[in-house]
């Protein structure tokens, strides 16, 4: 159906970089996300029953009725596109495209920033933290992925100059200012992410494992483990307990402008994921340790889910001639006609 002459509205909404705190989300932790310049942006004239989407960066076009049911049923980048739609009931669709600097698949949370632009270009009307919590919904449902909810929310509330403290048990989040004097460098492992979807979820089962054990991992203390019967489990909860400690040492660390110690914080955060946590690769690890060895690089690790994707460091402005130079900047927005 060909929709009415009703205004196009155009939505733009960030990537994320993860600082540090990864896979402490969706276990109640700790994490310190920042919304970057670079995002997708989504224009869509209202109208008509189904949702018709052409991407700069997708060859496939998204068409989906406003009635979907099944968003894992599509393939590719319209599993996304299906489960916005899914999730929000817009009474009407539209006709538009999306365009997106971020590059896809590979750890900065381009799916996320898909997801937020569409819904707020679908009408949506509510919080950040509303629509970080719809968009996570839609993520869960299009990839069947039980992810926490620092992608979304990282998108949906950036503050422009800051970094974002986000409490996982709470919801809440607490801008952190990005000291002057550093750059945020975000460099590709080469590697796309994989088996990445069944190991995320084998990762946040053994978590709850050993919570189910002793508790709350955000409460629990590295003395608490010896309770905790099966190495694995042990092993992943020591990560999440340690990581904890680190993105706090850490928001201490960049209140005070203390670098070094930020930089040191990231290589620990790097090794745990790698030892207990099990999710880096040959080629993260290499990357991290050539960074590290580099004259006025502060610190590095892998960001996000892991198994591929992209390392972050933390470096003197203008030392790495390589990678994406990031910037903390503001939340997802309606862009004014
Ligand atoms: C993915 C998920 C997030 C988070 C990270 C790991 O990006 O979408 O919710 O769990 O992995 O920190």
């Amino acid at each position: 159906m060909i929709p009415g002459p009703g205004r196009s509205i155009t939505a733009f909404a960030p990537g994320r970089v993860n600082l540090i705190g990864d896979h402490t989300d969706y276990t109640g932790g700790w994490a310190l996300p920042m919304a970057i310049q670079l995002g997708t942006t989504v224009t869509l004239a209202p109208g008509g029953d189904r949702v018709r989407l052409s991407s700069s960066v997708e060859t496939a076009t998204a068409d989906v009725g406003v009635d979907v049911v099944d968003p894992a049923a599509e393939d590719g980048w319209v599993r996304y596109v299906a489960g916005v739609v899914a999730e929000l009931r817009p009474p009407s669709g539209g006709v538009g495209n999306v365009t997106t600097s971020l590059p896809i698949g590979a750890g900065l949370s381009s799916s996320a920033a898909l997801e937020v632009a569409l819904a707020l270009a679908l009408g949506f009307t509510g919080t950040p933290l509303e629509l970080a919590m719809t968009c996570q919904r839609a993520e869960q449902r299009a990839s069947g992925v039980p992810c926490g909810l620092m992608d979304q929310l990282a998108s949906a509330a950036g503050v422009e100059g800051h970094a974002l403290l986000l409490d996982c048990a709470t919801n809440s989040v607490e801008p952190v200012r990005v000291p002057e004097g550093c750059e945020v460098v975000a460099v590709h492992s080469g590697r796309a992410r994989t088996l990445a979807d069944s190991d995320y979820a084998e990762r946040r089962r053994q978590c709850e494992a050993a919570a189910a054990e002793i508790g709350p991992l955000r409460d629990a203390t590295v003395a608490d483990l010896k309770a905790v019967v099966d190495p694995t489990d042990r092993r992943r909860a020591h990560h999440v307990i340690t990581e904890n400690g680190r993105v706090l040492a850490f928001v201490d660390a960049l209140k005070s402008g203390d670098l070094e110690e930020a930089g040191a914080l990231m290589v620990q955060s790097h090794e745990s994921l790698k030892v207990d946590f099990a999710v880096s690769t040959p080629g993260l690890d290499e990357l991290v340790a050539d960074l590290i060895s580099r004259r006025g690089v502060h610190g590095a690790r892998l960001t996000g889910a892991g198994f591929g994707g992209c390392v972050v460091a933390l470096t003197e402005p203008g030392v790495l001639d390589l990678g994406w130079r990031l910037t903390p900047s503001g939340g997802a927005h309606v862009v004014p006609a």
